[in-house]
C-alpha cells in the first residue's frame, strides 16, 4: 500500500513533467518556433537541482516569482554537474528555469513558466533542448543550445580520457567563478 502511494506518486510527477514540455512545446509552436527536444542530460541535472529545492517552501519569491539578482544558490552546484556527466564548458549557455507550485498544479505550472519573466526564454530561439525534473512543490526546466557552449554534451570530469588529463587538474575556484554567472538567471 505505501509503495503503491510512492509508485504512484511518482508516476504523477512523470507525468506532470510531460504536461509541461507539451504545454511549452505548444506554447513555441504558437509563436513559430522549433519545439525543444528532450535531452537526458538536462533532464539529469533538472532532477538534481529539483531534488536540493525541495525543502524549501514555495513564497512568493521562490521559482517564476523570484525577483532578479536574489535567486537561491545552489551549494553543490559542481557536484551536481558531475553526478550528470556534465561540466561548466558545454552548459554555460543553458538556462535553468525553477519553479515552486503547491502540489504541481497543472494549470499553475505552466503559467508560472509561460506567463512569468520565464517566457523571455521559452521563446528565445537560441535554446533547441529541454530536460525537466520535479521534486515535491517544486519543478525545474533545464534549457539547452545546439551550440558547443551550451549543448550539455558529456564533459569531461572523469579523468577516464587519456589525452586530456589537464581536466582533472582544472582549479575549482574558477569553475566555482563561472557558475555563478550561470546562475544570474534573468
Ligand atoms: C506563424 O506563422 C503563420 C503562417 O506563416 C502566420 O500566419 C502567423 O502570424 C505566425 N505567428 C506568429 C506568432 O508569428
Ligand atoms: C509577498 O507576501 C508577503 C506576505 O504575504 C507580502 O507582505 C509581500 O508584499 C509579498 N511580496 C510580493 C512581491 O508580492
Ligand atoms: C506561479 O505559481 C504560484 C504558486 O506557487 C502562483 O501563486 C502564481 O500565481 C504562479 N504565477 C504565474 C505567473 O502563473
Ligand atoms: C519573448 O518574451 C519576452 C518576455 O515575455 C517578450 O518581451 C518578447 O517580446 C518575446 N519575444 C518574442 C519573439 O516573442
Ligand atoms: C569539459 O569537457 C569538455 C569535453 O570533454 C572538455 O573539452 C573541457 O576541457 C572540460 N572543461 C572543464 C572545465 O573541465
Amino acid at each position: 500500500m505505501h509503495v503503491n502511494s510512492v509508485l504512484g506518486l511518482r508516476l504523477m510527477a512523470i507525468n506532470e513533467e510531460d504536461n509541461l514540455l507539451q504545454g511549452i512545446n505548444q506554447y513555441r509552436t504558437s509563436l513559430n518556433l522549433t519545439a525543444l527536444t528532450k535531452s537526458d542530460r538536462a533532464e539529469c541535472l533538472a532532477s538534481e537541482v529539483a531534488d536540493q529545492f525541495k525543502k524549501q517552501p514555495c513564497t512568493n519569491t521562490t521559482g517564476a516569482n523570484t525577483v532578479p539578482g536574489t535567486e537561491p544558490q545552489i551549494s553543490s552546484f559542481p557536484n551536481l554537474l558531475t553526478k550528470c556527466h556534465l561540466n561548466v564548458t558545454t552548459t554555460r549557455d543553458g538556462q535553468i528555469l525553477p519553479a515552486c507550485v503547491p502540489n504541481l498544479d497543472p494549470t499553475l505550472v505552466l503559467s508560472n513558466f509561460t506567463k512569468s519573466l520565464y517566457s523571455g526564454y521559452l521563446n528565445d530561439t537560441k535554446f533547441s533542448g529541454v530536460g525537466i525534473g520535479s521534486e515535491d512543490n517544486w519543478i525545474v526546466v533545464v534549457l539547452t543550445t545546439s551550440t558547443p557552449e551550451g549543448n550539455y554534451s558529456p564533459g569531461t570530469n572523469e579523468n577516464n580520457d587519456a589525452d586530456n588529463g589537464a581536466a582533472g587538474l582544472s582549479p575549482i575556484g574558477a569553475m566555482v567563478l563561472l557558475l555563478v554567472g550561470l546562475f544570474m538567471l534573468m
